[in-house]
């Protein structure tokens, strides 16, 4: 499987490849193919399933994100226009969607997530501390996967063993490309497994509530209306997607960036003050959400006459990467002043986990390079990344 675009004509005048964004590829080479088609294009036609438009212009992607008037988030999903499900809140447009966010910010505000530092402080350093003599491992699955779904278990009040369960959901609904699941079985079965497990642990909350963010939850309004056990899960599974493969693949990203740029490395050992800009700029350069929106009237965008019902891809890499908006914007810089990426995305749905995302990353590569300061790729690790949302396969690093 390539990354590499196949010419298909024109549909509507604007030119049509056959561009499937679920293919995996080498590393990166979906953030460089955006910035080539960037350099030519503000936005094409894919071919693949029922069809759909790509804007590639970094100012327009970031207008269509905040005009949810325009580009709803009924469908967020490129392939599938008319999904069957529902996440809440992502899948919401105002005013609904404003109601479950302000209820939502409260348990996400910095200040309630500060509060979980030392927690997240302790588990990082476990887990790095368990790996340190051994010398070498592959970091995503000891450690970039494990820490964030850790927390977020506990953040949810869910049990702990079953985080291996968790890490697998993770995969079967979020890493499968087009070809491996071309009737997206195997996501759907996934999604089916997550959404009874999640059905039981709302059952448990109901006869007895806990403290935990599902328990707060379920005793909320929206609407003056309490919340239905059908909203809770579509709630649930949500924050399964959004909170547990985000992370670990921005970790990825960042000791993929610290092994195979030793110079940054040294520099943050040396002055651990570097990292808060470090992990900014490993998010935009590495930028690997790909939002999708369904018009909701006729509308032009990056030179696409997108008509009403039709979906939109809006890759927050071309925003990222652009070089009418940083310079120098394929290099990490450690002493960058301006950090106004859309790595978290832009306008209502703005990352909602942004706090607890930076606190896990500058933890994670704080402590890290306390304990493991000296790493390198190990010898014969290939260097892919999946589709959909760009991360690294499998990395293995030796000390
Ligand atoms: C580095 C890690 C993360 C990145 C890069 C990231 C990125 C994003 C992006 C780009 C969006 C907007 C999607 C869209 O416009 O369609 C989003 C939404 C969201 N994220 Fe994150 N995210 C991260 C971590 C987290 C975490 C840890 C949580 C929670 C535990 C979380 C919860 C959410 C939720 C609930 C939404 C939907 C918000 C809404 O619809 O209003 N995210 N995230």
């Amino acid at each position: 499987m390539s990354a590499t675009l196949e010419p298909e004509g024109t549909y509507e005048g604007v030119p049509a490849y056959y561009f499937d964004n679920t293919a995996g590829g080498p590393v990166l080479s979906h953030q460089r193919r955006w910035d080539e088609i960037a350099r030519t294009h503000s936005g094409f036609r894919s071919s693949i399933a029922h069809g759909y438009w790509v804007v590639t212009d970094g100012g327009a992607v970031q207008e269509a994100l905040q005009d949810w008037r325009t580009f709803s988030n009924t469908s967020v999903t490129a392939l599938d226009p008319n999904p069957k499900f529902l996440w809440i809140p992502e899948m919401l447009d105002p005013p609904l969607h404003t109601e479950w966010r302000r209820l939502l910010g409260r348990e996400f505000s910095p200040k309630s997530i500060a509060a979980r530092e030392p927690e997240i402080r302790r588990v990082a350093v476990e887990m790095i501390d368990g790996l340190r003599d051994s010398g070498g491992a592959d970091v995503l699955d000891e450690f970039a996967r494990r820490f964030p779904t850790l927390i977020f278990m506990r953040l949810m009040g869910l049990p702990e063993e079953d985080l291996s369960l968790f890490l697998d959901w993770v995969h079967n609904m979020l890493h499968l490309s087009y070809e491996q699941d071309p009737d997206r079985g195997r996501q759907l079965a996934a999604i089916k497994a997550v959404s009874a497990y999640f059905e039981e642990q709302i059952a448990l909350r109901r006869q007895a509530p806990r403290d935990d963010l599902l328990s707060r939850a379920m005793s909320w309004e929206i609407d003056g209306e309490p919340i239905s056990d059908r909203d809770m899960h579509a709630f649930c599974v949500l924050m399964f997607q959004a909170g547990l493969d985000t992370v670990p693949i921005s970790i990825g990203w960042a000791l993929y960036h610290f092994a195979s740029h030793p110079e940054h490395r040294k520099a943050i050992v040396t002055d651990p003050s570097l990292i808060p800009t470090a992990v900014e700029e490993t998010l935009r350069v590495y930028s690997f959400v790909v939002p999708a929106r369904k018009a909701t009237r006729d509308v032009e965008i990056g030179g696409c006459p997108v008509k009403s019902g039709e979906m939109v891809m809006l890759p927050l890499a071309v925003s990222n990467r652009d070089p009418e908006r940083y310079e120098d914007p394929l290099k990490v810089d450690l002493n960058r002043k301006v950090s106004n990426h859309i790595a978290f995305g832009s306008g209502p749905h703005r990352c909602l986990g942004s706090h607890l995302a930076r606190l896990e990353l500058n933890v994670a590569v704080e402590e890290w390079h306390k304990r493991i300061p000296d790493y390198r790729i190990a010898d014969g690790q290939g260097l892919e990344q999946t589709g959909n949302m760009y991360g690294i396969k499998s990395l293995r690093l030796e000390w």
